[in-house]
């Protein structure tokens, strides 16, 4: 289901917040598929939008892995998002729920998705879990990341994250 959002003037302006279309989100993951990407058949492999709005990488990646048979608890275990917007963040775990009650789902959606901002280590969405889950960037422990903070590439966020590491 698309879910279309009216963005504000002033969300468009200052966080950048316009959701990929589902079409598109899906043309994008095929191309990973096709590219041997195996993040909807194994569970164990990690995804990360650092800038996930309302969640429609991580839904419909959600989507694919049910698909293809990995059970709600795994699929959510390792999907990760982060998304300074309270409202949106909370929309995004709302839809990784799809509906469930169950509080062990929840407990990792409150847990794996973020309300805080990408960038900064001190800000104080990460006082609970510490800076992006406190895991070491040399475990390569997101093996894919899908998005971007507005107006930044790849390179700009990792040298970010790796400057505020030090
Ligand atoms: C272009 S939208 C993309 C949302 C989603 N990834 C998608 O493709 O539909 C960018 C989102 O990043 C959020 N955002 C902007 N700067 C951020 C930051 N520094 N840290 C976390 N989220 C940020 C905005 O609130 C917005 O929801």
């Amino acid at each position: 289901m698309e879910i279309v959002r009216i963005h504000t003037e002033e969300a468009i302006k200052q966080r950048g917040e316009v959701f990929t279309p589902t079409a598109l989100v899906n043309e994008m993951l095929d191309k990973l598929k096709n590219c041997g990407c195996k993040v909807f058949t194994n569970k164990n492999q990690t995804v990360l939008d650092n800038s996930c709005g309302n969640g429609q990488f991580l839904f419909h990646v959600l989507e694919r892995r049910l698909a293809n048979g990995i059970s709600h608890r795994d699929a959510l275990d390792t999907i990760y998002g982060i998304e300074l917007d309270q409202k949106n963040a909370e929309e995004c775990r709302q839809r990784l729920l799809m509906g469930s009650s169950d509080p062990e789902l929840k407990d990792i959606v409150n847990h794996h998705i973020i309300c805080a901002d990408a960038l900064n280590p001190r800000h104080k969405g990460w006082n609970k879990v510490g800076y992006m889950w406190e895991l070491p960037i040399e475990n390569n422990f997101f093996e894919w990341a899908a998005a971007k903070p507005p107006k930044m590439g790849w390179k700009d966020y990792r040298k970010k994250r790796l400057a505020a590491r030090r």
